[in-house]
């Protein structure tokens, strides 16, 4: 069977083909299924750009290439005419992140940033007709920020609107192909191509991680059904079979999750919102020290975390810790069955394992990223599994519950 033949109605992005990604290794990275857009309300591509507000972005642009292998690719600043913020993107497989922060003292960013710290801003979306999924979007509700518009440069034209989601935090649709022809930039107009002096250390992997599988937002209590509501309605997005809305919980603390996705499944949204248990959940440390709803956490996918997991422990990455009962559990065991790699292996670097009737995935969970325990990544290796690693969840917030008695926020 031809890859083509297993995904008729699915082709490769721009940015997947630019990475050397086939469909194959994507069904099996981040669960990309076959679907037919025509028939859907608010036909989505893929991600586009996660776009970052720090409080310094020439030092975090040095880290996401440093510590993450990520590639700078273009950069917008007061050097090229954008005297508010700098704006640095980086690279690694289908993924790109745009990390921006504050140059003018009077930029818009430094009141986001006052407020909720390094964060997500906008979880961009490609989509291959702009002004169909603004008029879905104004029939089903949803808050217009900005209405499509064009830009162009030397490279060509980008057709761009914006839509509110949960919090602060926005949807920019991205259309790069206006008129039969595709941008040709490096970013979107405004911004110039740039490379980066840092040199990767000698042996180190072409890269950590291939695909983005899917942004978790935190959302306040009781909102959870209303976004995923909004997803389905105004995005036209499926539910995806493995929440319920079941707390998950342990002794202290509790959370809900419902899972929507695009029609290929690249775009994922877990949702979560806080449940009432004995003390406080992780979600409510979230959304205090975030001053409300926004991005949690980020999963990106590869096809070899113990190598990715091995190359950021290198660089002083922390995760979050596995106790060794977790891996000497004879129920796990008899749970997980097979897997690629042995568990010993996964046991000295605290990887977590799930297995559903579909297969199974690997993942560990990073520590907050930066000052305020918000933002986290997860590292996600996919073997057939479609799942989020619900298996994982007590363990999983066990861990987390005593890196927040730590901070004092249990
Ligand atoms: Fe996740």
């Amino acid at each position: 069977m031809t890859n083509n033949a297993v995904h008729a109605g699915t082709t490769l992005t721009e940015q997947e083909s630019q990475a050397g990604l086939d469909l194959r290794q994507l069904q099996e990275l981040v669960g990309l299924v076959d679907y037919d857009p025509s028939t859907d309300p608010f036909p989505v591509t893929g991600w586009d750009s996660i776009v970052f507000v720090v409080g310094n972005a020439t030092m975090t642009a040095h880290y996401y290439q440093s510590v993450w292998g990520m590639e700078l690719v273009a950069y917008a600043g007061p050097e090229t005419g954008n005297r508010d913020h700098k704006a640095f993107v980086l690279r690694s497989g289908s993924i790109r992140f745009v990390i921006k922060g504050a140059v003018a003292p009077d930029s818009p960013l430094i009141a986001h940033h006052a407020k909720h710290g390094d964060g997500v801003v906008d979880i961009g979306l490609e989509v291959p007709d702009v002004d169909v999924c603004i008029a879905q979007a104004k029939r089903a509700g949803a808050t217009i920020l900005a209405e499509p518009y064009e830009v162009s440069d030397e490279f060509g034209t980008v057709r761009l609107a914006a839509i509110a989601t949960y919090g602060e935090t926005r949807h920019t649709l991205v259309q790069r192909v206006v008129n039969g022809v595709r941008y040709a930039g490096p970013h979107v107009p405004g911004y110039v191509p740039r490379t980066s002096g840092f040199v990767k250390r000698e042996g180190s992997p072409k890269r950590l991680f291939q695909a983005l599988d899917h942004v978790v937002g935190n959302v306040e209590l009781g909102k959870m059904d209303e976004w995923v509501e909004f997803y389905n309605k105004v995005m036209g997005f499926v539910n995806m079979a493995e929440f319920v809305g079941d707390d998950i919980a342990t002794d202290y603390s509790a959370l809900m999750s419902k899972v929507v996705a695009n029609g290929n499944h690249r775009v994922k949204f877990p949702l979560n919102e806080p449940a009432i248990a004995k003390k406080r959940s992780q979600i409510d440390e979230y959304l205090d020290f975030y001053a409300g709803p926004g991005a949690q956490h980020l999963a990106l996918a590869t096809n070899d975390i113990l190598q990715t997991v091995d190359a950021l422990r290198l660089e002083g990455v922390e995760f979050l810790d596995t106790p060794d009962a977790y891996y000497d559990d004879p129920e796990l065991r008899a749970r997980i069955g097979h897997v690629r790699v042995p568990i010993e292996e996964l046991k000295t670097r605290k990887i977590l394992v799930d297995r559903d009737e579909d297969g199974y995935l690997l993942q560990i969970f990073t520590k907050p990223l930066g000052d305020r325990p918000t933002v986290f990544f997860e590292i996600i290796e996919r073997h057939g599994s479609l799942g989020f690693g619900k298996g994982n969840f007590k363990a999983l917030f066990e861990s987390i519950e005593r890196e927040q008695d730590k901070r004092g926020n249990l």
